[in-house]
């Protein structure tokens, strides 16, 4: 075969025929545009083709067909990235490898406290399996319904209970990743201790499908908790949410799972957006907790909460709150809380950045950076809100209403390096969970250090000499 087809070539688009049959692959226009943008934000590119394999053997041989061919290779999941990672780049020539189909439970093991899922599975599907075995699977966030476990773990996912459990690296025992040239790299072990030599499977999980495609997955099962008690707390500003924190840290332990910010603004967007969107609690607050504790043991846990709240009120700590009295109340407040990203999205132009700095810095964070972008961009609007448990905050700004889109967003580049350079003076991370995608290469490659870019490339160019996974995606 010529050496140098392209993707949409009719002899290389046969050879992906003769791997897949004809439901493996599309090429029509209306078909495949979904994959090439982003659904949660102003993303575009361009594919040709979009491959959708349905077992790991069809995606290696499909790799081995691109590496052979040259041709660049985007993996995608449930596209739920908000950092341009999962989706082509404009020039057209990258084909779309989508792992939507690969989405079987292959195996739960309730003794093991484990599971083996394809990638494909969508990460509510993944919880859902857990809980058929009374066992949970923790990871947590908005676009669960949509995004795949293959995408949560090549992104390493954050979420709403990494305070607990971690980040998705983990809650993974063991990996199956087919690598660059097609060849197919067996790591699913479901072994909680194995010290023989480099730790492989960690490569993979958040390089954003750069080093590998990962084809399947064996996750980490906890015990399902028996009591779970959430509670919505208005607090007067980022430095009480913070102490609120430590109080209920030295009380509740490791029973917190979650210990979620939000600023009155995000609140009341989302509470606008929602059908049936209420006010969780009475009065009104700069700032809002939404804290949630749960334990496998049965009783004792709401009781326990409610005196620690009545606590922190009495010390000044929070102004008012609730605890959430039915699994419904409980799910209307989480409601609140998934809810900001796809709230904005119809708000105008919203300048997002995904950040984290030490805990005990996040009012430096939030009040430094308000003051420096309320006093240079009259009427923008900051919103504020995150993971504050894990110092992780998504520090937006949103257009002012004086001031056209376009114009806002040409503020951009000089707004992220305003919030770069507080984030790094505060000893933070310019990203905390999404990711660095394409959009924030250039960023990466500007920040981090020399040596750490050097070994990234070495890494890279030893897993994928042809830069054939991903190209432009992190560095
Ligand atoms: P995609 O967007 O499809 O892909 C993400 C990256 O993984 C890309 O680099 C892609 O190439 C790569 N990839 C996908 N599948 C594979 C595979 N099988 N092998 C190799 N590489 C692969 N993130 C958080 O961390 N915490 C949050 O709280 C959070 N909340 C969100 C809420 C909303 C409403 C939205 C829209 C996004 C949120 N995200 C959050 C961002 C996002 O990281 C997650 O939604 C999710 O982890 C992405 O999974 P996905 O399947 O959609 O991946
Ligand atoms: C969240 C996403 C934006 O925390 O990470 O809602
Ligand atoms: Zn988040």
């Amino acid at each position: 075969m010529d050496a140098n087809l392209t993707c949409r070539s009719k002899e290389f688009l046969e050879a992906v025929d003769r791997i897949t049959g004809p439901r493996g692959w599309r090429t029509d226009d209306d078909g495949i545009e979904l994959y090439s943008r982003e659904a949660w934000g102003i993303g575009r590119g361009k594919t040709p083709l979009v491959l959708r394999p349905s077992s790991t053997d069809e995606v290696s041989a499909l790799l081995r067909l691109c590496h052979q061919h040259r041709v660049g290779v985007v993996p995608q999941g449930g596209n739920t990235g908000l950092v341009w990672a999962g989706i082509p780049d404009k020039s057209g020539s990258l084909a779309v490898l989508s792992l939507a189909r690969m989405n079987r439970i292959r195996h739960v093991d309730p003794i093991g406290d484990n599971m083996t899922v394809e990638a494909g599975v969508v990460l509510e599907r993944a919880q859902e399996a857990a809980a058929e075995h009374d066992r949970l699977f923790p990871l947590s966030l908005g676009a669960q319904g949509t995004c795949q476990i293959g995408g949560n773990l090549s992104s390493n996912a954050g979420g709403v209970n990494v305070l607990r459990y971690g980040m998705a690296r983990s809650l993974v025992l063991g990996l199956e990743v087919v690598l660059a040239d097609g060849e197919i790299w067996n790591g699913l072990k479901s072994l909680r201790k194995d010290n023989t030599g480099y730790d492989l499977k960690q490569l993979f999980v958040g390089a954003e499908g750069t080093l590998g495609v990962i084809t399947a997955a064996v996750l980490r099962l906890f015990p399902k908790p028996r009591e779970t008690r959430t509670a919505w707390l208005g607090v007067t500003s980022p430095a009480r949410a913070v102490a609120l924190f430590a109080f209920c840290r030295e009380r509740l332990g490791d029973t917190i799972s979650s210990f979620e910010l939000m600023g009155d603004l995000v609140v009341q967007r989302v509470i606008d957006y929602l059908p049936d969107g209420r006010q969780p609690i009475e009065s009104t607050s700069p700032w809002h907790v939404l804290i949630e504790v749960a334990w496998s043991l049965e009783d004792g846990l709401g009781e326990r909460l409610e005196r620690v709240l009545a606590d922190a009120m009495q010390q000044g700590l929070i102004t008012d709150g609730t605890v959430a009295a039915s699994e419904a109340q409980r799910l209307a407040l989480w409601l609140i809380r998934e809810n900001p990203t796809d709230a904005f999205a119809a708000a105008g132009v919203v300048l997002r950045h995904d950040v984290s700095v030490p805990v005990q810095e996040v009012p430096a964070l939030i009040d430094q950076g308000s003051a420096l972008f309320t006093e240079s961009i009259p009427g923008v609007r900051v919103v504020a809100f995150g993971h504050v448990g894990d110092g992780n905050i998504h520090f937006n700004l949103l257009q002012p209403e004086s001031m056209a889109g376009d114009a806002f967003r040409a503020l951009k580049d000089d707004v992220q390096t305003k919030v770069f350079d507080l984030v790094e003076s505060l000893g933070g991370s310019i990203s905390a969970e999404h990711g660095i995608g394409r959009l924030k290469r250039d960023d990466l490659a500007a920040r981090k250090p020399a040596i750490d870019l050097d070994l990234m490339r070495r890494l890279k160019t030893s897993l994928d000499p042809h830069n054939i996974l991903n190209p432009g995606v992190i560095i």
